[in-house]
């Protein structure tokens, strides 16, 4: 029996920044209202004619990860890979970074968890490094969301939120069981998936179905009743943390950094105020990136790591919302 921890940290995020002034040459939307109502000020959109997509993001982060990790890609065992936009339909986009990283044909697995998703897939790696089965995986988190959206008014309530981007980690084995990944916590209610899905294309309504209804019937962008999903976040983030700290025998004041999911810099605030935590235990950057959603965690904790806020033998929380709907937080003593 082993822990995981995490050895190398790395973030792309596409060079073309999208301001709230730029989105409201788009739509009936402003500046005031986006940054009352999420904290956002702006965030990157892949620009059109760029090759970058979650795959290729994905792999420039990765890149960073291993090297930051002191290690070849011939040194990864396996790869995990959170997104809601993959490349294709199928295959996912793990197996893309497989062959774009030239790596050995080690197994590569695509996580569907929306917002969670980085969460889950480092569970998802910790067991298999608890195991033993694997010694180094590649855990990656990747969006891009621009090309999905709905730029007019009809979408103005879910598209200034979300961002491109991607982030990655390595995890490796780690023998003191006091140190690494303490506890993983895993969570969904899919009653509430129709409360922030993309309904289609799907099996059920496939491409000619939506042509023909003219997007009026079927959308194909997201849909998201963002005051139900807002509640429902508030209180699912607190509970799993909580849930992490009794588990591990910790306090509130135990917590040296919350990473939370940026999915609004409200939601944030929110669970800081809850746990009474000060702004230096807190690491947000969605004033800057929007909601990356299965990225955004390991964009923030990479960028956490960069600016010497996480410290060897700290408590790190990472904690995460989303669609399905699905919450998850992970104990980390760094
Ligand atoms: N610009 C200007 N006005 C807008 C915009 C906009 N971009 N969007 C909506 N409005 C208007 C609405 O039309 C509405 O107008 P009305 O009162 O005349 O009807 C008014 O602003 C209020 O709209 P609400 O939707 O009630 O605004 P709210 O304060 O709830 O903020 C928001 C919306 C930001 C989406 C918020 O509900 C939220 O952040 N929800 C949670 C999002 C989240 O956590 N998602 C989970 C992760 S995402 C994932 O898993 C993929």
């Amino acid at each position: 029996m082993y822990n995981s921890k995490i050895i190398g940290l790395g973030k792309y995020l596409p060079d073309n920044v999208v301001t709230n002034d730029d989105l409201s040459k788009l739509m009936d939307t402003n500046d005031a209202w986006i940054q009352e109502r999420t904290g956002i000020k702006e965030r990157r959109w892949i620009k059109e004619g760029s090759k970058d997509t979650s795959a290729v993001m994905g792999a420039k982060a990765a890149k960073i990860a291993i090297d930051r990790a002191g290690l070849t890609k011939d040194d990864i065992d396996f790869i995990v890979f959170a997104t809601l936009s993959p490349d294709y339909y199928f295959p996912g986009c793990g197996v893309q970074i497989q062959d774009m990283l030239e790596m050995p044909t080690i197994g590569a697995l695509d996580v569907r968890n929306q917002c969670s998703g980085f969460v889950y897939a480092i569970s998802v790696a910790d067991q298999f490094i608890k195991t033993g089965m694997y010694k180094n995986i590649l855990v990656i988190g990747a969006e891009y969301h621009s090309n999905g959206l709905d730029k007019t008014t009809r979408g103005r309530g879910v598209t200034v939120i979300f961002g491109d981007g991607a982030g990655a980690c390595v995890l490796t084995r780690e023998e003191d069981l006091s140190k690494g990944i303490l506890s993983t916590h895993l969570h969904s209610e899919g009653q509430y998936a129709d409360k922030l899905m993309v309904k289609s294309p799907s099996i059920a309504h496939w491409v000619p179905e939506i042509l023909e209804a003219k997007g009026e019937d079927i959308s194909y962008f997201p849909y998201m009743d963002g005051q139900f999903v807002f509640k429902n976040a508030v209180v699912r983030f607190s509970e799993v943390i909580m849930e992490g700290l009794l588990k591990n025998g910790l306090k509130k004041d135990d917590i040296d950094m919350l990473i939370p999911h940026q999915a609004n810099l409200r939601i944030a605030q929110f669970i800081q105020k809850k746990f009474g935590l000060s702004d230096d235990q807190v690491y947000n950057n969605i004033t800057k990136y929007g909601n990356t959603t299965a990225a955004s965690v390991v964009i923030a904790l990479t960028e956490a790591w960069e600016d010497g806020k996480i410290k060897s033998g700290d408590h790190v929380v990472l904690a995460a919302f989303g669609s399905g709907f699905t919450w998850a937080s992970a104990i980390i003593k760094w």
